[in-house]
């Protein structure tokens, strides 16, 4: 734990909750300026706005006044073994002294290695070495930016038989050691847990809630065997069911819904996202675990005896 890690996590606490917001996309760019729709808030992807000096950064400057905004970022690659790349934390910092966004978020993550980006959130190895090497990282990154930044369980196609830690401690130890906050995608619990055969409601209940400062939901492609978190279509039930378990165990807090291809027009959008009041303070939404067909044990069991203060950080 470095020194700032309680104070980033006092930070947390003290950070509001604008409400319901949606992702910033250029298509409703106009939209947006000529109508001042009641949305509460705006979520920007940062790499589309850092190495934009055009009218992208015009427009964000002009919405960054009229709304809060938050900067969610792809590229900061915290599992990776490169070294932090400090010309993209540099545009990072950059940005949000421009934007002011509310917070700044990325994902539990890699997206390359030996300078390459795949452009892809790929999936990290969960064990002490790795969580010493991610944690690590985050206290860099939060001293650098000054700031505790959120980072967004990550919807996976795969594990690692080498993984020794569950992913929900994994995320707990991280916010523990470094004060670092979260982002709960419930839609990407839905998908990894289809996909590598978990419950996401066990998943849910044994989040850190209080460290949870923002949620995502979105809509993904059911392939069968297997699910494409793909954020084209609108969200299906039970990723709305389970978002009404995390609005209880977290108390609620700011929820966006992520529509990134075959992206409707706004008012659809919107609509989609205003559903969410329907799921909020609705316990009856939620269900059980027995009616999720595919539940089944977790594949690595759970590690009572590991504790983040043995780790020999
Ligand atoms: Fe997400």
């Amino acid at each position: 734990m470095n020194d700032n890690s309680a104070l980033y996590a006092a930070m947390l606490s003290t950070l509001p909750n604008p409400g319901l917001g949606l992702g910033l996309r250029s298509k409703h760019f106009n939209y947006i300026l000529e109508n001042n729709p009641a949305v509460d808030w705006f979520e920007v992807i940062s790499e589309n706005f850092m190495d934009s000096g055009g009218r992208p950064r015009q427009v964000l400057k002009q919405i960054a006044e009229r709304y809060p905004i938050v900067m969610h970022g792809v590229s900061l690659s915290i599992g990776s073994t490169d070294p932090l790349n400090m010309d993209y934390l540099g545009k990072l910092k950059a940005l949000a002294d421009e934007v002011k966004p509310l917070w700044i978020s990325d994902h539990l993550c890699w997206t390359g290695v030996n300078s390459l980006n795949t452009h892809d959130l790929l999936p990290v190895l969960l064990n002490e070495e790795s969580l010493r090497h991610i944690c690590k990282r985050i206290n860099q990154v939060q001293d650098y930016l000054q700031r505790p930044v959120m980072f967004e369980n990550p919807s996976t196609y795969l594990t690692f038989k080498q993984s020794t830690i569950l992913e929900w401690d994994f995320l707990r130890y991280m916010t523990e050691e470094t004060g670092c906050g979260l982002l709960l995608d419930v839609n990407n619990v839905f998908v990894s847990s289809f996909n590598n055969d978990f419950d996401p409601i066990l998943y849910i209940h044994q989040l850190p809630h209080d460290r949870i400062v923002q949620m995502h939901i979105a809509g993904h492609q059911h392939c069968g065997d297997y699910i494409i978190d793909t954020h084209d279509r609108n969200v299906v039930q039970e990723v709305w069911r389970l978002f009404s378990l995390a609005w209880k165990m977290t108390g609620g807090v700011a929820t966006l819904l992520e529509w990134d291809s075959n992206i409707p027009d706004f008012e659809t959008y919107h609509a989609e996202l205003l559903k969410a009041k329907q799921y909020m303070n609705n316990v009856a939404a939620i269900g059980s675990s027995a009616e999720w067909p595919w539940y089944s044990e977790p594949a690595v069991s759970n590690p009572v005896d590991f504790l983040v203060s043995s780790v020999n950080w």
